[in-house]
């Protein structure tokens, strides 16, 4: 198959559609948390641009972890298995927790790594932050408590979200023509 050039990609949110939605969004989190300090978990790789940006606008002390999912594989098709990677996490009782995700689009990720951190931790509050909610695509009962944008079943690269492994890079988030 032929690779996309990043033109290919018909802008769906510029760059600064993307960073005014983070700045509205830094606001609900700073007026929930009121300045108590929170673990953000930032699910790799998808979220990580999402993360650092929206962690730079947050006005209470935070912790940043990290860990990997993944659930789809080259296929574009959401398999319903998530497999972690690594999920190597401090301990999260009587914390402030804020799951930071690219998209949810089956649910299967968010609910996987929701179990898990019921299972394992008594935390102050679990939060999940959702760039992007394809809220059409849902097999599972998972609403996320912020996202930033609601998208139909296109599939999405760009701004942390890959294409075959690429274009993560890309400063907007687009789909292919
Ligand atoms: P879910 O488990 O079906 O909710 O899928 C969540 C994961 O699938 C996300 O964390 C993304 O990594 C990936 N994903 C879902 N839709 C897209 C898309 O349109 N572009 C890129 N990745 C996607
Ligand atoms: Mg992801």
């Amino acid at each position: 198959m032929e690779m996309k050039k990043p033109e290919d990609f018909k802008v769906l949110f510029t760059e600064e559609r993307i960073q005014n939605k983070i700045k509205e969004l830094a606001k609900e989190i700073n007026d929930f948390y009121k300045g108590e300090d929170i673990i953000a978990i930032c699910v790799l790789k998808g979220a990580v641009m999402f993360a650092v940006d929206l962690l730079k606008n947050v006005n209470m002390p935070v912790q940043m972890e990290f860990i990997r999912l993944s659930s789809y594989g080259n296929d574009k098709v959401s398999s319903g298995k998530v497999h972690a990677v690594d999920i190597s996490l401090p301990d999260l009782n009587d914390k402030n927790v804020l799951i930071i995700e690219d998209i949810i689009d089956t649910g299967h990720t968010a609910k996987f790594l929701l179990d898990f951190i019921n299972n394992n931790f008594k935390t102050k509050s679990t939060k999940f932050c959702s760039l992007l909610d394809k809220k059409i695509s849902r097999v599972t009962d998972i609403e996320p408590d912020y996202y930033g944008f609601e998208i139909d079943d296109k599939f999405v690269a760009g701004y942390g979200l890959d294409y075959e492994g690429f274009y993560r890079n890309l400063r907007y988030i687009g789909y292919s023509k």
